[in-house]
């Protein structure tokens, strides 16, 4: 089957008001099929939401393409006019459910109102009355009492609830992938299922095709995703199956960040998270060798002099040349 994303060699980075250059995405290349969860895993600040406005045409200063290409169903949309991106590929070919999207709906206005003007960003000539059938339709299916929270301002709903109805609003168009960056980490684990299984729903409904979800929160992403990409000062440092980056990292920064998270499984033997020493590199400065070479356990004299690439290793594609 053909990618429906097809994300090659991307480089993204910030022009700061001092003219310092921040390269904060470095070299992303990954494919996402018809029907899958891509996960995304690191640490804050390894470029996740970066590379999320890159997935979705957003690129306004201070944020620039440096080079590569955002494919999706064929189509570079990094290439496209602004109106056009607006007009064809948001919340058509991509929607995003934002981080902290608790807090990114218009408070002054009702539900109904939010997402009616969705609807008519896309089709100013729709019908009022089918809009409104739609929208029943709709917030019905995602099991949400659609005449209530369709009257609702904001403030009135409870934070699970205001989540489902931020991904309801979010996916009204039906688009091909969805982008939920740190969904869930503001709720309470209740809230936090509720809201993944929804995002569960959507794919089977059919209402969206393909889902990339971000956290930093590695475990989190057992019950979510089939293939997990982990990412690492701008790059993506392991790339594999769920099972093979959680239970089988071979990348040291994958073993340390999962080593770092409270296992909640029930029935496991509880051990303690033990923090990454040191911090993240500064994007804004030039870094040669393995970026995690000085947080590395394991790393050794030439881990800092040799810039490392993805390279396959037992079946999965590990930025580690010592990996095996
Ligand atoms: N407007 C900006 N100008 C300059 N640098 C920026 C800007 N926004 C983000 N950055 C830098 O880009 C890098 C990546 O940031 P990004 O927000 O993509 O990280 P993230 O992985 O989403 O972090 P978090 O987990 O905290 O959401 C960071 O080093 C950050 O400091
Ligand atoms: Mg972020």
């Amino acid at each position: 089957m053909p990618a429906i994303l097809e994300v090659e060699d991307l480089r993204l980075h910030y022009l700061t008001r001092l003219g310092k250059r921040v390269q904060a995405v470095d070299g992303v290349s990954f494919q996402l099929q018809p029907g899958e969860i891509l996960g995304i895993a690191g640490e804050s600040g390894c470029g996740k939401t970066t590379l999320v406005s890159g997935l979705m045409g957003l690129l306004m200063p201070p944020l620039h393409l440096t080079s590569g290409a955002v494919r999706i169903a064929g189509r570079d949309i990094l290439r496209l006019p602004p109106a056009e991106v607006r007009r064809s590929v948001l919340g058509r070919d991509i929607a995003m459910i934002p981080q902290g999207a608790l807090n990114s709906l218009n408070p002054t206005r009702k539900i109904r109102d939010l997402a009616t003007d969705v609807i008519l960003a896309h089709d100013e000539g729709a019908d009022r009355r089918a809009i409104q059938e739609r929208l029943r339709e709709r917030f019905t299916r995602i099991g949400l009492e659609a005449d209530a929270v369709l009257n609702a301002y904001p403030v009135q709903l409870p934070a699970g609830m205001k989540q489902r109805v931020v991904i309801g609003i979010s996916t009204l168009l039906n688009p091909r992938i969805v982008i939920a960056d740190e969904p869930s980490s503001a709720l309470d684990v209740s809230s936090q299922k509720a809201v993944i299984q929804l995002l569960f729903n959507l794919l089977d409904e059919g209402i969206v095709s393909s889902m990339v979800f971000i956290t930093h929160e590695l475990p989190l992403l057992r019950h979510v995703a089939g293939r997990i990409a982990v990412m690492y000062a701008g790059q993506i440092v392991e790339i594999g199956t769920t099972e093979q980056v959680i239970f089988d990292g071979r990348q040291p920064y994958t073993r340390a960040l999962m080593g770092s998270m409270l296992s909640a499984e029930p029935g496991q033997k509880s051990r303690k998270p033990v923090a990454i020493e040191g911090a993240p590199p500064n994007l804004g400065e030039p870094i040669s060798g393995c970026r995690f070479a000085v947080r590395c356990p394991v790393a050794q004299p030439d881990c800092t002099q040799r810039d490392q690439v993805l390279r396959e290793v037992a079946g999965r594609h590990v930025r580690c040349h010592h990996a095996r």
